[in-house]
């Protein structure tokens, strides 16, 4: 007896190129990428940053450079970190007009405010000389309420500065309401809120916190969702969107795939994936040891992101892969 022929045959439309382009269900764009970058105050050379190979601290004039660089590459924002010279217990540096991160924000508005959404990290963990994302209460336990009041504060500096979208990343109890109500009762109509709504407490963040010089002991999981929980991260964005967030944002993105599905699904608002520091330098450090192709890696990360469900990516590759893309990759 003979085996039959199949019958059907889902390899026609692998079969070339030109099929595989027709077909292809999910698209990457430059468009829907956002460059996080770190800005720091007080050096005057770029800084490496080790642990992220290609990624530095940049000087308010490398920063302009890499502004327009990002801007010619047709990505869709920059999200700006600030490294602050000086740490203290409340993070003043945060809400002051001449700190790095409003400083940078400045520049960035006028830079290339007209092609690109200036977008700012709104959390105190860069701030703080004790590293953590809110204020501490007497017993050295992060204060929530009182965190609140601090990014009140910060997100009058951020809009005044020039920010569209201000990304709160902190992780506090009421702050999408907090900042929307703040930025209303000054005018401030017109400026977005990006909700991490679902930012987990994830060992990813390792490198970022050598970008940013943290001085964080202990951990975040008081705050940030315990990575086992996915029905609460779409909690959290069922509460940032009602709180008024323009977007929310699942963070990490590779390892959280499944609560960024869910997420999207349920949204009525855009939905956002951060990849972060440590799915960077994974996938750098493979590709230094010639353990994978670098280039189809970092494509196939960010279109498996989009495929889950992310309208728009947060990646330290934004320009580069919208270079690759432009070059038909
Ligand atoms: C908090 C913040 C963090 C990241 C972005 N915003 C660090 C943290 O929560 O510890 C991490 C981003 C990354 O790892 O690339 N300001």
């Amino acid at each position: 007896m003979t085996t039959p022929l199949p019958d059907i045959r889902p390899r026609r439309t692998r079969a070339t190129p030109a099929w595989r382009r027709l077909v292809a269900q999910t698209r990457l764009h430059a468009r829907e990428l956002v460059l996080p970058m770190f800005v720091r105050e007080g050096v005057s050379e770029p800084v490496p940053i080790s642990s992220m190979p290609g990624v530095v601290q940049h000087t308010t004039d490398s920063f302009k450079r890499a502004l327009h660089d990002a801007a010619d590459a047709g990505i869709g924002g920059v999200m700006l970190f600030g490294v602050p010279a000086h740490k203290d217990a409340t993070g003043s540096g945060a809400d002051d007009p001449d700190g790095i991160l409003n400083v940078a924000t400045r520049i960035a508005a006028a830079e290339v405010g007209g092609d690109l959404v200036v977008q700012t990290d709104l959390c105190l963990d860069e701030f703080t000389d004790h590293g953590h994302c809110g204020v501490l209460d007497g017993a050295g336990r992060v204060d929530n309420d009182a965190s609140l009041e601090r990014y009140r504060a910060m997100a009058l500096a951020q809009a005044s500065a020039g920010s569209a979208l201000l990304g709160l990343s902190g992780m506090m109890d009421g702050q999408v309401r907090a900042v929307r109500d703040v930025l209303d009762a000054h005018g401030h109509h017109d400026t977005a809120i990006l909700g991490y709504a679902a930012k987990y407490a994830s060992a990813l963040y390792g490198p970022f916190r050598e970008a940013v010089q943290s001085s964080l002991e202990g951990d975040r999981r008081t705050y940030q969702l315990d990575p086992a929980n996915a029905r609460e991260g779409e909690r959290e964005a069922a509460i940032d969107v009602a709180e008024g967030a323009d977007v929310v944002m699942v963070k990490p993105a590779s390892l959280y795939l499944d609560v960024l599905s869910r997420v999207a699904a349920a949204s009525p608002v855009p939905v956002w994936a951060y990849q972060v520091s440590g799915e960077y330098s994974m996938i750098e450090a493979a590709a230094a040891n010639g353990w994978i192709d670098r280039e189809r890696a970092v494509l196939e990360s960010l279109v498996s992101i989009r495929r889950a469900g992310a309208d728009g990516i947060l990646t330290y590759w934004a320009v580069e892969a919208a270079h690759l893309l432009q070059d038909g990759a």
